[in-house]
């Protein structure tokens, strides 16, 4: 691996701890104005000093975000789908490698959707920005999609997809937690980041990020679970004290309740 890739690479997964707390806000790619991400730099730039990486689309970045901030920045760079078309599946790459450079992003983000009838298109678009991002140095992170229609949200489901991304190229995978997610870990060889999916329970979300990590996780790639949260900073400080301190979740959720005043 290239100096250049392994520096982008470090400013994402920390070299410290070997893990990593990434803010994920692209969620408007698809979603247009996503609950609680409405005005995009309300939402994050109070986030921002607590993550290692912010994951988001160059329009949200370019419009929205300081460029003084010292996060490192992952781009999401599929799309071209939305929640009110047809088929979410059918996406393709949005943004070159070439503007991620101009932006000073370290990676490149892009979803695959396995058992679609657009798992072809989705894994070529991956090897494509694997092909372009190695010209460049630029670390590619795939995001492994799950959906109704996709296979079922298990083990075998996730460790087919991350292992496929893996083996197209991709440096880091991002998948959802399931059951048995050590055997998801343990098949990908490369790094594994998990989402938090849809609004759940503080202590519930903190229960899963706490899993994934004990399972072998290298951190997080945390959108709703931290944003939607009634204290969202609180949340992320909890966050990250699991990801890179080792803390339990039941650690973890004393601070959020403490840092939120709660009872
Ligand atoms: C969508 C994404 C989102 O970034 C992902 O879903 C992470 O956010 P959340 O924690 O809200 O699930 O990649 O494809």
């Amino acid at each position: 691996m290239d100096w250049g890739l392994r520096n982008r690479l470090s400013r994402i997964i920390a070299p410290g701890t070997g893990r990593s707390v990434m803010l994920a806000v692209d969620h408007g790619y698809f979603l247009g104005p996503t609950s609680r991400l409405e005005v995009p730099r309300k939402t994050i730039m109070p986030l921002a000093p607590y993550a290692d990486s912010i994951m988001l689309t160059r329009g949200v970045l370019r419009s929205s975000i300081d460029p003084s901030i010292l996060n490192s920045i992952v781009l999401r760079v599929s799309g071209g789908t939305s929640i009110v078309g047809e088929d979410l599946s059918n996406e393709g790459i949005i943004t070159s490698v070439e503007d991620a450079l101009r932006l000073n992003a370290s990676g490149v983000a892009l979803s695959i959707f396995v058992g679609s009838k657009h798992e072809r298109q989705t894994l070529l678009a991956l090897s494509e920005l694997v092909n372009e991002g190695q010209k460049h140095g630029m670390p590619v992170l795939a995001v492994t999609a799950v959906g109704k229609e996709l296979g079922k949200k298990d083990a075998r489901y996730m460790s087919l997809a991350c292992r496929i991304a893996a083996e197209i190229g991709a440096h880091i995978v991002k998948t959802y937690y399931c059951d048995g997610f050590e055997k998801v870990v343990e098949s990908c060889p490369v790094p594994v980041v998990v989402a938090g999916g849809t609004k759940i329970p503080e202590k519930d979300a903190l229960e899963l990020t706490y899993n994934a990590i004990k399972a072998g996780a290298t951190g997080v790639d945390m959108g709703r679970n931290i944003w939607q949260s009634d204290n969202p900073i609180p949340m992320i400080k909890a966050v990250r004290k699991i990801v890179h301190e080792d803390a339990t979740a039941k650690e973890g959720f004393e601070l959020y309740r403490k840092l939120s005043k709660l009872k």
